[in-house]
């Protein structure tokens, strides 16, 4: 009997995350002995507050917390994100009704994209940009128009290139700010301006802000620039911010009507979350301003450091003023693309940097540093770098 199963043709638009390939070959490299250090994805390696582990211990001992949850996640979680937004962000959110708990904030691009894009509509994506925007919308069918992000501009989105497209099919426009890979940071002014364009060409703003912990000092949201509310949702995230990224924790927040439309499709997706990691996650969200400075920021400031010498020895050239949990620079011309860069850092050195065209080709001359490696990795990432390359 021969079988004719076919994927289904939206999975022609995508391919394997880079990472996962380039994961399994490191993994083969370490197996025969190499030791790569990865400096790859942003994967945080550190804890998170006791208070929150201690929660979800004690709550996990209870009997009666095993079961299915509401799929609105449960009061305690949704009012610990509402004061959240309102003390580091100054954005009043209704917990009944303007905020959804996510797993993570990754699960939300799915959702809203499923929630507002019909097959054919336009959506805009940063280029360079976080690879899932332009991969759901793929699976969403929808018509992927892409933005360019540039150096000169300050990787913000330039808007009068945006005013010559045409956008009457477009319904929906991704950010990030702070921007990843770049490390751009968010400003009230670029927020304003994203508010006017959403609002003049009725499209959707989606701000994804998972970094406004690391390293920057000026936290902002989206959600609280004049008038945003209604036509601009946030996504949020524990995973930076709290040390959690294992743990799933994430929101998204917007207007009762919009969080509704989310809620419809992500009901019919998933079942809940467990109640305890939720009473733990309401404890991590009343972290104070010291744990995060200690247990976080300190640790990521001083890793920083070492990354930039690594940028240096590479001969890239960045911006120091950069916030976030990555280091983004620009390689010298001797390299044909940041590919070649980066393999000749991971054949020769067995250190992995990602090479910035994963993240389309406004990144191919640039490469990113992750700060999730220890000092240690990051000073022996260095030493090795040293010994196989110049600057010259
Ligand atoms: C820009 C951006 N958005 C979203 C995510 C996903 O975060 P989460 O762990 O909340 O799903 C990441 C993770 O690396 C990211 O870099």
């Amino acid at each position: 009997m021969s079988l004719n199963i076919k994927p289904a043709n939206r999975l022609n638009t995508v391919s394997e995350y880079y990472f996962s390939k380039k994961l399994r070959e490191i993994d083969e490299m370490n197996k025969a002995g190499k030791n790569v250090i990865s400096l790859g994805i942003g994967k945080p390696d550190l804890p998170p507050s006791e208070n929150t582990i201690k929660a979800l211990n004690e709550e996990s001992l209870k009997p009666d917390v095993h079961g299915y949850q509401s799929y609105i996640g449960i009061p305690e979680l949704r009012k610990g994100f509402a004061d959240w937004y309102q003390k580091w962000f100054g954005v009043e959110l209704n917990p009944a009704n303007e905020i959804q708990p996510l797993f993570g904030s990754k699960e939300g691009i799915l959702h809203i994209s499923l929630a507002f894009l019909n097959p054919g509509d336009g959506v805009l994506v940063p280029n360079p940009g976080y690879p899932t925007y332009m991969s759901v919308s793929r699976l969403a069918e929808a018509n992927v128009i892409s933005y360019y992000l540039d150096e000169n501009n300050g990787w913000q989105p330039d808007f009068e290139a945006l005013e010559k497209l045409d956008l009457s099919n477009v319904k929906l426009m991704w950010v990030n700010y702070p921007n990843m890979p770049t490390g751009a940071p968010a400003t009230k002014e670029l927020f304003d301006k994203l508010v006017a364009f959403g609002k003049k060409h009725s499209i959707v703003i989606c701000n994804d802000n998972p970094y406004s912990f690391i390293l920057n000092e000026n936290r902002l949201s989206l959600l609280a620039a004049e008038g945003a509310k209604d036509i601009c949702i946030e996504l949020n995230s524990m995973s930076k911010s709290h040390n959690m990224s294992g743990w799933r924790m994430g929101l998204v927040a917007s207007n009762p009507q919009f969080i509704e439309w989310i809620l419809r499709v992500k009901s019919n997706i998933d079942s809940g979350m467990f109640r305890p990691m939720m009473v733990a996650a309401a404890e991590a969200l009343k972290n104070t301003e010291e744990w995060h400075r200690e247990k976080n920021i300190e640790v990521y400031q001083k890793r920083r450091v070492i990354a930039e010498k690594i940028m240096q020895q590479m001969g890239c050239t960045f911006d120091p003023k950069q916030v976030g949990m990555f280091l983004w620079g620009k390689i010298p011309d001797q390299y044909k693309d940041a590919g070649e860069l980066a393999d000749k850092v991971l054949y020769n050195a067995h250190v992995f940097v990602t090479p910035g065209f994963i993240f389309g080709d406004k990144g191919n001359r640039y490469v990113r540093l992750s700060l999730c490696a220890t000092e240690k990795m990051l000073e022996e990432s260095l030493e090795r770098i040293c010994k196989v390359l110049s600057t010259q």
